[in-house]
């Protein structure tokens, strides 16, 4: 297993930000998601600094649909982040983290009138417009308030990009955004500006996810570029806002081979303004909003090793106490891990074990095909890179409680989401009445 950020061998065990795992796992149980608190402050200064060297101005936002929790909401404020949320649910919980409002905005292919009221009554940055219904729904609440807010509108520039390979398609297939190439941005900037309440300042787009190249950006950058471009020209627009999205990889496995964040966030910079530049534009400010990129390698989920199945000649299964329900990333994508025997770090490879989860479904696999020391039940078995989308997608499927979240660093841990319970498992069932 790859060893990310303050993730350490020590005497044969495993430590993450300076504590033993076995402790944690004492102190806190299985299945754990620790998460090394420096590796991502870390990775957010790797995002700002090359914007600070290249004096462009910039803003990045945590795309808190990757994990989010009051911890990590505090945790990018302290970093100079904003927000990104994606529901009424994001962004309440970003606003009992105490994060300044201003520094927060929505996306959303499909808002409620809720949670735009909710937006608006917090009066959050801006709202990054998806669709048309969104300009009048959105404009009646305003009005009603006698309210203005800053939007921007999510375009969808026909690139569609995922690890090395990018596709530039003239229409995309996709379910957000207004289409760049049949004309939708015209007629959605048109709408817009027919709303006072609306102020019109930037645009949006976002290209795909787990991308290790900058040539998707590069394409998607020279087409917001021209787009900014026209929009001057035919409405006299002086947006202030590019916004990229998010979207550039992790090492997940051996497999993953990609440049370090910061060369790659250098290279987003270096394109765009290539791009401004050919266009004969100044410069908006460019706003990037990273989820995995930031969260992703600092999580480690523990579990506890149990029952096992060895099929002669065909396969050895090694269950865990965890499983689809904490990582659903196998069975929805085939994402690929790696893990390692915390308790076991220096023994040589001995196995090769699939790992499977504890759900009632064949498809409840973590690992297909690990090679791993020999282990015992009891053994703690550590899963890298599950900071992203891990936590945020976990689910009660076989009525199985979420596993607790910790924070560690410098040899401190500290609790940031409690383990859930039985009690909580049931906490919404309303009891029926037993008749007699
Ligand atoms: N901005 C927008 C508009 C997005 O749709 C996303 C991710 C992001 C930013 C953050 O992208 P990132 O930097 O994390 O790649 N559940 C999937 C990932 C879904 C991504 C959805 N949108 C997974 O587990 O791989």
């Amino acid at each position: 297993m790859f060893l990310h950020g303050n993730s350490r061998v020590i005497n044969g065990e495993l430590y993450i930000g300076g504590c033993s795992t076995t402790e944690l796992t004492r102190a806190f149980g299985t299945p754990l998601i620790v998460y090394d608190e420096q590796h991502i402050r870390d990775l957010a200064r790797a995002y700002r600094r090359p914007f600070e060297q290249a004096s462009v101005p910039y803003a990045i936002a945590y795309a808190s649909k990757a994990f989010s929790s009051i911890a990590m909401c505090q945790l990018a404020q302290e970093e100079g982040l904003w927000l990104d949320v994606v529901s009424g649910g994001e962004l309440y919980t970003a606003l009992s983290a105490g994060f300044p409002p201003e520094h927060i905005y929505m996306h959303g292919n499909n808002k409620t009138i809720d949670e735009l009221e909710y937006a608006v009554d917090h009066h959050i940055g801006m709202i990054v417009i998806d669709n048309f219904h969104e300009i009048e729904e959105l404009s009646r609440v305003l009005q009603k308030r006698d309210q203005k807010i800053d939007v921007i509108l999510r375009v969808s520039p026909g690139v569609d990009a995922h690890t090395h390979e990018f596709i530039s398609t003239g229409q995309q297939d996709s379910k957000f955004g207004f289409d760049l190439y049949s004309g939708q941005v015209e007629i959605a900037v048109g709408r817009v500006l027919e709303h006072p309440n609306l102020r019109l300042v930037g645009l949006h787009s976002h290209i795909g996810s787990q991308i290790f190249d900058v040539a998707g950006f590069r394409v998607a950058a020279s087409r917001m570029a021209t787009l900014f471009a026209r929009l001057k020209r035919e409405y006299g627009l002086e947006l202030s806002i590019l916004n990229l999205g998010g979207g550039v990889g992790i090492r997940y496995t051996g497999d993953d081979i990609l440049p370090p964040l910061e060369v790659t966030v250098k290279g987003i910079i270096e394109v765009t303004q290539h791009a401004f530049k050919e266009q004969h534009q100044t410069l908006p400010i460019l706003m990037l909003e990273p989820g995995r990129s930031l969260v992703g390698t600092s999580g480690t989920t523990l579990y506890t090793v149990g029952s096992r199945k060895d099929i002669a000649g065909i396969r050895s299964y090694l269950a865990v106490d965890g499983g689809m329900t904490d990582n659903p990333r196998l069975a929805l994508y085939g994402a690929k891990y790696e893990a390692a025997i915390a308790n076991r770090m220096d023994e040589p490879n001995a196995q090769t074990v699939s790992i499977a989860g504890k759900c009632c479904e064949s498809g409840d696999m973590l690992i297909w095909d690990a090679v791993l020391p020999a282990s015992q039940p009891a053994d703690i078995l550590a899963v890298s890179c599950t900071g992203a989308y891990n936590y945020s997608m976990a689910s009660n499927y076989n009525r199985i409680p979420r596993p607790a979240v910790v924070f560690v660093q410098g040899g401190d841990a500290r609790l940031v989401i409690r383990r859930e319970t039985w009690d909580d498992v049931v906490r919404l069932d309303v009891p029926v009445t037993v008749r007699a």
